[in-house]
């Protein structure tokens, strides 16, 4: 029988580079005695977008705060290459952390300041740029993500979208091989939410940004996600590890029933 090959499912199955950016071996995340998630083990592979999914409360945020370097491990390790980010020295740490750049969930531009100095703020602190040099970086990094006229704004005046794509500007002030985004796309209306996809796509594709993504909007991670990891709020760890429609086909029971919520958008069958 003839198959039409979904251009989707052969990006999300093309062979991705083996080499890993970051190892997680054996992570137990923990507040205290209560233990948050167990035994997660898996790469961040260079040039993916890898998505991370669960339930509300499952320890998404919580595993991003651990591979960035804001919460040390109950247990396991967190590797950027062969170099484990907790047992490296003050120095060490803060050369591995600037490796990559950061988006929260709550976006967190300082609105004490305009859009141009929050993106010019990590090239201050981290590097020896001279004003101009800053301001014009700060200007390009603003056009890549379509706010070229906003260098000059508030973070007060900008739209929900506009105000995630100025953290992620932010994010990429330092060219960072590896950006972390914290659910980039909640709350934003379905139009800034696509051209949101469309922004992380270009990331990918285009500077070959490798990206890890908290979300748990399905289009989101059917459009772009080459991978996604599902932490499961129950059993306390990963359940699954792979391409969104190979899960959504084939994962286990709870994936499959999370990726078939709402069944097949909209945004999906017309892109
Ligand atoms: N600072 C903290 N102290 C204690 N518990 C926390 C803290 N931050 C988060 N938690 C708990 O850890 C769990 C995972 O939180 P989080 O990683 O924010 O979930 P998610 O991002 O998946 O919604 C939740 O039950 C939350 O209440
Ligand atoms: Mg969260």
């Amino acid at each position: 029988m003839e198959t039409v090959q979904d251009p989707q499912v052969a990006a999300a199955s093309a062979p991705l580079p083996a080499e890993p950016l970051v190892s997680v071996r054996k992570l137990t995340m923990a507040f205290g005695a209560r233990v948050i998630q167990r035994d997660l083990d898996f790469d961040i592979l260079s040039g993916e977008v890898l998505a991370i999914a669960g339930g509300s409360g499952c320890g998404k945020s919580t595993l991003l705060r651990h591979l960035i370097g804001l919460q040390a491990p109950a247990a396991g390790q967190v590797l950027y290459g062969d170099r484990d980010l907790y047992a490296a020295d003050a120095a060490e740490q803060r050369q591995l952390m600037q490796t990559f750049g950061v988006t929260f969930q709550a976006g967190a531009l300082w609105s004490s300041m305009t859009v141009g100095e929050n993106v010019m703020l990590p090239m201050q602190l981290f590097t020896e740029m001279d004003a101009a040099q800053c301001e014009h970086e700060a200007r390009f990094k603003l056009a890549l993500v379509g706010l070229g006229g906003s260098f000059d704004a508030e973070p007060a005046t900008l739209s929900g979208g506009m105000k995630k794509r100025a953290a992620i500007a932010r994010a990429l002030a330092l060219n960072p091989p590896l950006v972390f985004l914290d659910e980039p796309s909640a709350g934003l209306d379905p139009l800034a939410s696509a051209n949101l996809d469309e922004l992380i796509l270009h990331l990918r594709n285009d500077l070959h940004t490798t990206v890890v993504m908290v979300s748990h909007e399905l289009e989101s991670i059917f459009t772009v996600a080459d991978r996604l990891l599902f932490l499961d709020a129950q059993s306390k760890t990963m359940t699954a590890l792979g391409p969104p429609k190979e899960l959504r086909r084939s994962g286990p029971e709870g994936v499959q029933t999370f990726l078939r919520r709402g069944a097949t958008t909209s945004r999906e069958t017309t892109s």
